[in-house]
């Protein structure tokens, strides 16, 4: 007798069943094998179609693969005040860039600007990242082709770091340590590192050379000296390019008026003199505080070294093209000439037009009187020297990008709200 009968324990493999001889399929189980070949093929097809929807699949990004006669600069930090201006350097000398900022500081908007005046495919990418966090550092490289690294990411004000030293020696020391093993792992083979005159401390001879002995006197000068060390250390045993420069005090904006300086509004207690000074001519603040009349430096108050970021920007191209394998490049980056606070104030009086309000206080603790660089070796070796140097003229071209840009680059940063 055949049974027709299924125990409810058979297994829905074991179906088919035997009618004298013949192999017989139930058909309610052939419908559902057909369909279930018919799904997966759909969800196959579908998967495929998707993946080659993908620009990773169809075309792999131009900026994953090297290519002849192009040059891939990672910048670190170029949302920020220096690192957008580098970039639109870079990108005017048709290098490709890539930029990666955990915005923390910078502006999206200024790298929409850069965005809009570079649009074609292969120019300029961001990568929202933070180089605190090893697995997205490590992504970064793995998925980008970069022949050069300039690392301007960084935190960067003096009084801050003593508030907060640890989070100076993350942001600067440990996160340089993550790019250069990220760098040293991926085999990309150029560095330009940001450093400082912060490193040198209070040093008793001017003007600065780079043999000055470096003591730095705060965490953030410490933590670039670390970073440098560090870089150092690692080149002993290396053939990697590293060009380490040494910047004085950066002032002065894009000549065209595209990019400017715009730090948070939050950080301005802890800002530079020239933010100061615009804030002040603005009537954001009552007015300027000069601490210290009494240094012995020719009118009494502090005496810095202050660049043009268009011809800071240029040393680094310059250093970019002039690194070597194997070889580490130590520059000052600075005019060479001094200028007293009360001369900036001058200066900046003039570039805004108005008769902002100075009240001279007595010394603030940790201030040096006298900081300059002697720019002879980036003279010899790079053929570089600083070309805007008139004081006014740079802080008139920062004003009229701050007068433009009452916002910065307007809320967020230039995030749409
Ligand atoms: N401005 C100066 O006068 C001066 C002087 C000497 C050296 N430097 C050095 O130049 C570099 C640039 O300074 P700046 O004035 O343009 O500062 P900035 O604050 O305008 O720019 C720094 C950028 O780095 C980004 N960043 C910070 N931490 C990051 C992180 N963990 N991951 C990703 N991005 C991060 C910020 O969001 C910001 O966009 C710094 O290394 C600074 O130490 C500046």
């Amino acid at each position: 007798m055949l049974n027709f009968s299924r125990s409810r324990t058979q297994t829905r493999s074991a179906r088919s069943l035997s009618l004298g001889g013949m192999d017989y399929t139930d058909p309610k189980k052939k419908h559902s094998i057909v369909g279930k070949i018919i799904l997966a093929a759909t969800l196959t097809a579908i998967c495929i179609f998707m993946l080659k929807q993908s620009p990773s699949f169809s075309s792999p990004s131009v900026f994953s693969r090297h290519e002849a006669g192009v040059n891939h600069v990672l910048v670190t930090g170029g949302a920020g005040y220096i690192g957008s201006h580098a970039s639109l350097r870079l990108l005017r000398d048709a290098y490709r860039v890539t930029i990666v900022d955990n915005l923390s500081r910078g502006n999206i908007g200024a790298i929409n600007v850069l965005q809009e005046l570079f649009p074609e495919p292969g120019r300029l990418q961001f990568i929202y990242a933070d180089l605190g966090d090893p697995k997205a550092v490590n992504k970064l490289f793995s998925e980008n082709a970069f022949d050069a690294v300039m690392h301007f990411a960084a935190v960067a004000y003096v009084g801050e770091s003593t508030l907060d030293p640890l989070k100076y020696y993350h942001n600067i020391t440990s996160n340089t340590l993550g790019v250069l093993e990220a760098m040293a792992s991926h085999g990309v083979q150029t560095l330009i590192y940001s450093s400082t005159c912060a490193t040198y401390g209070e040093p008793d001879k001017m003007p600065i050379t780079e043999d000055t002995p470096q003591v730095p006197i705060n965490p953030y000068g410490k933590a670039k000296k670390m970073a440098e060390d560090i870089i150092l250390d690692f080149c002993k045993n290396s053939d990697m390019s590293v060009m380490i420069l040494r910047y004085f005090n950066v002032i002065g904006s894009d000549p065209d008026g595209r990019l400017g300086e715009a730090p948070r509004p939050e950080l301005r207690e802890h800002g530079r003199i020239s933010g100061a000074c615009f804030d002040a001519a603005r009537g954001i603040t009552p007015g300027l505080q000069v601490k210290g009349t009494d240094y012995k430096t020719v009118d009494g108050t502090c005496v810095r070294d202050y660049i043009d970021v268009t011809d800071l920007v240029d040393a680094h191209v310059k250093a970019l093209e002039k690194a070597k394998p194997g070889k580490v490049g130590i520059y000052n980056v600075g005019t060479g000439k001094g200028r007293s606070v009360k001369e900036f104030v001058e200066a900046c009086k003039k570039a805004t037009g108005v008769n902002v309000k100075v009240d001279y206080l007595s010394r603030r603790p940790g201030d040096y009187a006298e900081v300059y660089s002697d720019p002879t070796k980036i003279r010899l070796e790079l053929n570089w020297t600083a070309k805007h140097t008139d004081l006014q003229k740079s802080l008139e071209v920062a004003w009229k990008w701050q007068k433009a840009h009452s916002n910065g680059y307007g809320p967020l940063g230039g995030v749409a709200s």
